[in-house]
């Protein structure tokens, strides 16, 4: 691409949801990080955002329900959870195009797929296009099809794709914790960490970073260990994803504007 390359934000499932209840949405939340993106973009008129949405209270149930009651995706899954995760698309993208926002929603099982066992996207020019024309493409995760039947693509995956794909140099998951945290009572948070020493943490099974990813609520593609384990298969050297509490008015805005908030994994 001639322009900047896009940022990416992904608006995670646990700040525009309630994870804890089936099918809430946080719409006030919602619209205030429009506003943030909104404010953003006026203030910096050369800069192209990609967003994407999470399953939250609306993919994840309804991915699990499946999982425990059939052990796997039949077709009646595949067409379900396309269908709940368009009901939270249509909420979000509603409220964005409400505060301004030229919102441009890609249903994404029908732009992404798995080959092989490698992810594939279909439809990096028309996403181009649509940057050049200074709309907002708004994707999610969802349920995509693959060789064995479906499985689903998480909205982090997607993110750490694209971000590869589109060159892009910052990344932003907006998330209902104010950081990754190192210890379970969530009083130390990691200010900053390479990927590279994730990496070696990850693959040498120190036992303190594996086991801290893993409390909270149940997300099926992973939580917040995701959004690391990505970032090891795709993350292109010179990228900084940030990491932030999106609960907190005014820390999307910041954190865009370069303010060091939450926890910055740097790609070298
Ligand atoms: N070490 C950790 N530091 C911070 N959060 C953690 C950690 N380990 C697990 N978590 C959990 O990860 C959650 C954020 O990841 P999660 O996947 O639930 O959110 P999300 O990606 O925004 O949601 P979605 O997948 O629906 O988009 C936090 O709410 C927290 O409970
Ligand atoms: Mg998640």
């Amino acid at each position: 691409m001639k322009s900047n390359p896009p940022i990416i934000i992904k608006l995670g499932g646990s700040v525009i949801t309630n994870k804890r209840r089936p099918l809430s949405t946080r719409k006030r939340v919602i619209k205030r990080l429009g506003l943030e993106i909104k404010k953003f973009l006026q203030n910096n008129p050369d800069e192209k955002i990609i967003l994407v949405h999470g399953g939250g209270s609306f993919g994840h149930p309804l991915a699990k329900k499946f999982i425990d009651e059939r052990g796997y995706f039949d077709d009646d899954a595949f067409v379900r959870i396309i269908h709940v995760m368009r009901e939270l698309n249509q909420i979000v993208c509603k409220i964005l195009i409400d505060v301004g926002l030229q919102v441009y929603p890609i249903q994404t099982s029908c732009v992404f797929r798995y080959e092989r066992g490698g992810l594939v996207f279909l439809s990096q020019n028309l996403l181009e296009e649509a940057l050049n024309r200074n709309l907002t493409p708004l994707l999610h995760g969802d349920i995509v099809i693959c060789d064995s039947g479906y499985t689903i693509l998480s909205g982090d995956t997607i993110v750490a794709y694209l971000a590869k794909s589109f060159g892009s140099k910052r990344v932003f998951f907006v998330t209902d914790v104010s950081g990754i945290f190192l210890d379970f009572e969530k009083k130390k948070i990691i200010r900053k960490i390479s990927i590279g020493s994730i990496k070696s943490k990850i693959r040498s099974h120190l036992p303190e970073i594996p086991s801290i990813l893993e409390y909270g609520v149940f997300d099926v593609t992973g939580g917040i260990r995701t959004k690391l384990v990505e970032f090891t298969k795709y993350g292109q050297p010179g990228l900084i994803i940030t990491i932030l509490n999106g609960l907190k008015p005014g820390n999307l805005y910041k954190s865009l504007s370069g303010h060091r908030l939450g926890t910055r994994i740097i790609v070298v």
